[in-house]
């Protein structure tokens, strides 16, 4: 019987590499509840920490006392800002530049912050002692919008640094005043403005949302007295910058703080920081001995971890009466709480919002951001997004749909007039980004073609007219988004925290049996790493997927990388492991070429392995080459089959898509039905189709959520409104739209395999169209731009101010 050796196409698929529907490994783990989450971390000893809160946003702390809670048996420590005031721990720094209280020193700022963390043998007596701690407050002038919060007389927040008139960037304008930040040509801007046919103006409010994923943040900090060794595991993003962090504020030498960030359930940005609970926990272990847990409630971290957007964004188009842009102006009013714990790379303190000129070729610009103190928890993360990108696609696909209607144009066809065109790739924006590659016109042609899009406006129009004619309660909305996003942060030349510049890293070792085991800087929340990085190994090096093993999350064992986040895994780490791989496949050929005693130049790569060139029944694969790296290496090369690299982009990756949205309102009820949603995405070279498909869902149920209601609202007093799932809309399938899903391949040209980003695309396009199509429903109405959430109450009040009720 004679055996048929498979074709290199069948070997290559045997692979599941790059390019293929591979099944999510995770999931084995996670769909029988065999996740290894931070709460499943349980030590003998072990004691639980939990936060005395404050019930006031802003009141000064007359008195605390803990005797009562001590006395509580269970109760082994009750730490306040006095404890701390001693080790210079009652305060910490930001990664924005600020510091930030750990527990409050002398006055509250927020609802909700941390007083006094009481450690406890059991949560339920940490609950009980909290309520036993007596805090006497004096309530003082509260703050919570940012426009009065410049105003001369309004209330000093920050007393720590009421006479530091200079700050983390820059020059402090009022005493709740944190930074300008201000870029582009302002001269020709106002200039471009001043010989503008059309002025187009206007003021979107990106309201304040918070990534809330399922499982809250929460840590165990455990001090080996005898060893001097802390272990710290976490719901860490990024765990090698929180082992910095933790070496730089604890004093501890790095080499003997170990962090670990086992399974992760959901980042999207509120994993980033550095919270009060993990100082806290440390702190209580270090004095106590013992391990000790901090574990979050829902409210507790709907409340008080890190928020995203707050954004007031004045925005203005300058454009010729038949629809050519010719300059953006736009300045933010960026509200950033108590503190600034805003979490993006050091220089930029408004994120990446200088990418706010969008997809459209425009000669110049200027962008303006003024950050302030008001009486809300800090934060400023980038919930699903590449720093502050969401709020710069929002404010600019909002722009393009009102100068629009200014110039009574089809915003679709406003869009295509300005699309950068494929050819000005690379495209030096007037903001300072270079936009790797593109092909927009490409992309939108295939979305409206799909969608139908000239025959859904005539649609539109003969149902507005219905509508006017009182035939129907209905109007309908065609919201279009065609976003650029900015991710892969990012090079060193700009980007890094506290001064470690953002590269990420990758480790590859081949074990002599041919199976791998790779270790990398990130850490995966659920976007799959273990199946998609594994993906690419076996691409390059023809090793099966399923004999490589993933791992994350350790720093003792994966090599230093600035983490998960901005959808930066796949271009840096991703790119990190491209190369690491190649590293190791130069050296199996070295290993080839001397066991077929032929030159390395003679040798071809073939799927799995080196054949020569002109005889392909000669070869070698990689399992034998494997085998070979450590029992009978070529003379002068050292034995074994591994390689690290760490990898500084050479500049950020530019994803782009064509989003639209077909929705049915009833003016009465205000509910709104989506009736269709199309997303066209570019993310370069695809490595794993289906986790794209999932990505691209889960990023626009996060788009409907925010768009359509979810928020973190304050009243008056500054009490927190939305701090629990009652208030704060996450959808469910009852409510979530059904995606349709398309893509188009533009590789990035500077990415070793041509990928770019993915995981935040849907949201930063996804928030837009959805914000978009209401729009567009009201617009034959007049009713000017509104501002989101888009939830049925908001819109019947919309109804209601147009007098479309009957
Ligand atoms: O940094 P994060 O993992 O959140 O974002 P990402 O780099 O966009 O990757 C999200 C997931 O999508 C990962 O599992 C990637 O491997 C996958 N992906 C892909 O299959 N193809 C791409 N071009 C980009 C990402």
């Amino acid at each position: 019987q004679t055996t048929v050796e498979p074709t290199s196409a069948e070997r290559a698929e045997k692979l599941q590499g790059m390019g293929c529907k591979r099944k999510r490994v995770e999931d084995i783990r996670f769909t029988q509840g065999k996740g290894n989450y931070v709460d499943d971390v349980k030590l003998p000893g072990m004691l639980f920490g939990d936060f005395v809160r404050s019930s006031h946003a802003h009141a000064r702390i007359k008195s605390i006392d803990t005797s009562k809670a001590k006395a509580l048996p269970g109760v082994l420590a009750v730490l306040t800002a006095a404890d701390l005031k001693p080790l210079n721990l009652h305060y910490m720094p930001t990664l924005a530049g600020d510091v930030q209280a750990v527990l409050a020193d002398e006055k509250v700022l927020f609802q909700n912050q941390e007083v006094a963390f009481v450690v406890a043998k059991d949560r339920y007596i940490a609950a009980d002692a909290i309520e036993l701690v007596e805090i006497d407050y004096e309530p003082l002038p509260v703050l919570v919008d940012p426009f009065k919060a410049m105003e001369p007389d309004a209330p000093l927040l920050r007393e720590d640094i009421k006479d530091k008139m200079t700050g983390a960037h820059g020059a402090r304008k009022h005493h709740n005043h944190i930074f300008c930040w201000e870029i582009g040509d302002k001269e020709g801007t106002d200039a471009a403005f001043a010989k503008a046919d059309v002025v187009s103006k206007d003021m979107f409010t990106y309201h304040r949302v918070h990534p809330s994923p399922l499982e809250t943040c929460q840590c165990v900090a455990s001090m080996d007295k005898i060893r001097g060794e802390l272990t710290l595991w976490g719901t860490f993003q990024a765990p090698h910058v929180i082992r910095t962090v933790v070496s730089l504020i604890s004093g501890l030498p790095e080499h003997k703080i170990h962090v670990i960030a086992p399974d992760i359930g959901g980042g999207f940005g509120n994993k980033v920081g550095a919270y009060s609970g993990y100082v806290c926990a440390v702190v209580a272990s270090i004095v106590l001995g013992v391990p000790v847990k901090w574990v979050e409630d829902r409210m507790e971290n709907l409340s008080t971890t890190s928020f995203a957007r707050d954004y007031h964004m004045t925005t203005e188009l300058a454009a010729t009466r038949d629809g050519k842009i010719l300059a953006m102006r736009c300045h933010v009013l960026a509200d950033h709480g108590a503190f600034d714990a805003c979490a993006d790379p050091s220089k930029w303190p408004a994120g990446f919002m200088n990418i706010c000129t969008g997809s459209y070729d425009m000669p110049v610009a200027h962008l303006a951001v003024d950050g302030v103190y008001t009486n809300k928890a800090s934060g400023g993360v980038a919930y699903r997004c590449s720093f502050r990108v969401t709020e710069a696609v929002y404010a600019i696909e909002r722009a393009i749909e009102t100068l629009a209607q200014r110039l009574g144009m089809d915003s679709a066809d406003l869009r295509i007039k300005n699309f950068i065109q494929p050819e000005q790739f690379p495209y030096q924006a007037p903001l300072g980004w270079e936009y790797d590659s593109g092909n927009y016109p490409l992309a939108m042609k295939k979305a409206m073609d799909t969608v139908g899009y000239r025959q859904l406006r005539a649609e539109q129009k003969a149902r507005q007219e219905a509508f006017r004619r009182g035939e129907t309660r209905e109007i309908m909305g065609i919201g279009i988004s065609f976003f650029t996003e900015i991710v892969g942060a990012g090079p060193s030349k700009n980007c890094d925290i506290l001064g470690v510049s953002m590269f990420d890293s990758a480790e590859i070792r081949i074990h002599p049996t041919g199976s791998v085991i790779a270790r990398m800087g990130t850490k995966s929340q659920g976007q799959g790493h273990e199946t998609t990085y594994a993906q690419i190994i076996a691409t390059e090096l023809g090793i099966p997927a399923d004999d490589i093993m993933i791992e994350e999350g350790n720093t003792d064992t994966a090599p230093y990388g600035l983490g998960t986040y901005g959808s930066r895994s796949t271009p840096t780490a991703g790119a990190a492991t491209a190369v690491a791989a190649r590293k190791i496949k130069a050296k199996a050929q070295m290993i080839a070429a001397h066991m077929l005693e032929v030159h390395e130049g003679d040798l071809e790569w073939d799927v799995d392995r080196f054949r020569v060139k002109g005889l392909p029944e000669k070869f070698k694969t990689m399992k034998e080459l494997a085998w070979a790296s450590y029992n009978s290496p070529p003379p002068n090369l050292e034995p074994g089959l591994e390689a690290v690299n760490y990898y500084d982009p050479p500049n950020l990756t530019y994803p782009f898509g064509a989003y639209f949205c077909i929705m049915d309102i009833d003016v009465d009820t205000g509910v709104a039905k989506t009736r269709r949603f199309y997303a066209l995405d570019d993310c370069g070279t695809r490595i794993n189709p289906m986790i794209i498909e999932g990505q691209v869902h889960g990023g626009l149920t996060e788009a409907f959520a925010v768009a359509m209601g979810q928020e973190i609202r304050y009243d008056e007093q500054g009490n927190v409104l939305g701090a629990s799932f009652m208030d704060f809309f996450l959808p469910t399938a009852v409510e979530t739209p059904k995606w349709e899903t398309d893509y188009t391949v533009t590789p990035s040209p500077h990415h070793p395999i041509g990928a770019k980003g993915v995981g935040e695309s849907p949201h930063v396009g996804g928030v837009p169209c959805f914000s978009n199509a209401v729009n567009d429903a009201y617009a034959f109405l007049n009713a000017g731009h509104i501002q989101m959430p888009h939830d049925a109450w908001r819109l019947w009040k919309v109804g209601e101010r147009l007098g479309l009720h009957v």
